[in-house]
């Protein structure tokens, strides 16, 4: 099994869903640890729990300081305490664009309302104005719009008669402390699991002109040209022939460039039981610090080796555009 992620926890408040997130932690085979916990108020309930529970703390109050000066200092704890990782619950402050870039894509929040409907605050309260059957919670990537980022999961909360804003919301926040650590556990994986990363593939390779799925000797792969006499451009292979990589592999442009980079960057390429004799390399994807924009430049190099003159001339015309 990969390596835990390293996660930060930022909480302002009592740290439920923290909690919830660290006993998820220490299950057996729990795909992430939490390596810091830490609040904008130093008397946040949850930086006892942590401590007493023996993961490393940092409190600063935001009083009297600059938003993105305290900001720093938060995210240099995270930083310094290795994370991989900074998951918002209960956190009450906007971050800045800057921080917030910084993190994208390793960034979490959960939130009480089934967005898109109600960001921001008071959300039972408005949840039950609107005589809503359900209401529920939401972990979503955080982007610089708040409570708007890609949604990762949901759970649903059935509004009852006579809920309160209050009574509501003790419910809602059961549901949560069920979500967070099952929505993290699956995100924090997704860079090991052949399903989610075929699928990252597949969609770039689709995006290319002509292009269609096609198998071959059993693994998928990606075709350009008609459905009759198209190309290979790519094929995906998950753990094949005893090798621990999940891969994609494409078409270099010659055998001593296939040999080198094999030689220089074995962490990113390796060269495929059969396919390599031909020229194709592999690109490993299950692997730490993957850039999927790399992978997109490969399969479009890739995809140019295989397509016909008539689709290059249009890509070329579609670049220089
Ligand atoms: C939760 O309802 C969470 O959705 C919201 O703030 C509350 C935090 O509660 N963002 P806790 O501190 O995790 O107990």
């Amino acid at each position: 099994m990969a390596e835990p992620a390293k996660v930060a926890v930022f909480i302002s408040g009592t740290g439920s869903n923290m909690a919830a997130l660290l006993y998820a932690s220490r299950l057996p085979d729990a795909p992430y640890r939490l390596v810091l916990v830490a609040s904008n108020d130093p008397d946040a309930p949850g930086l006892a729990l942590a401590e007493a529970e023996g993961i490393a703390t940092f409190a600063l109050s935001h009083k009297g300081m600059t938003r993105s000066d305290h900001e720093q200092h938060m995210e240099q704890a995270a930083r310094a305490a290795g994370a991989d990782y900074i998951v918002l619950a209960g956190y009450m402050r906007v971050l800045t664009p800057e921080t917030v870039q910084r993190w994208a894509g390793r960034m979490l929040n959960i939130h009480p309302s089934l967005l898109p409907l109600y960001p921001g605050l008071d959300t039972h309260a408005r949840a039950i104005a609107a005589g809503d059957e359900y209401a529920g919670a939401t972990v979503h990537l955080v982007t610089e719009d708040l409570d708007a980022g890609e949604v990762l999961g949901q759970v649903k909360v059935a509004v009852t008669t006579g809920d309160t804003p209050e009574t509501l919301a003790k419910r809602v926040l059961i549901a949560e402390h069920q979500l967070y650590p099952r929505v993290l556990g699956e995100y924090v994986s997704r860079g090991n699991d052949p399903q989610h990363l075929f699928e990252r593939v597949r969609d770039l390779a689709l995006a290319l002109p002509e292009s269609h799925e096609r198998t071959s000797h059993g693994s998928p792969g990606f075709r350009v040209g008609s459905e009759k006499s198209g190309k290979f451009f790519a094929h995906f292979s998950d753990r094949h022939h005893g090798v621990d990589h999940i891969a994609v592999l494409v078409k270099t442009g010659s055998m001593d460039e296939l040999e080198n980079l094999v030689e220089t960057q074995p962490q990113a390429y390796y060269k495929p039981a059969y396919y390599g004799a031909s020229g194709w390399i592999g690109l490993i994807l299950n692997r730490p610090g993957l850039e999927w924009d790399h992978v997109a430049e490969w399969l479009e190099r890739s995809w140019r080796h295989s397509a016909p003159p008539r689709l290059t001339r249009l890509m070329d015309a579609a670049e220089d555009f």
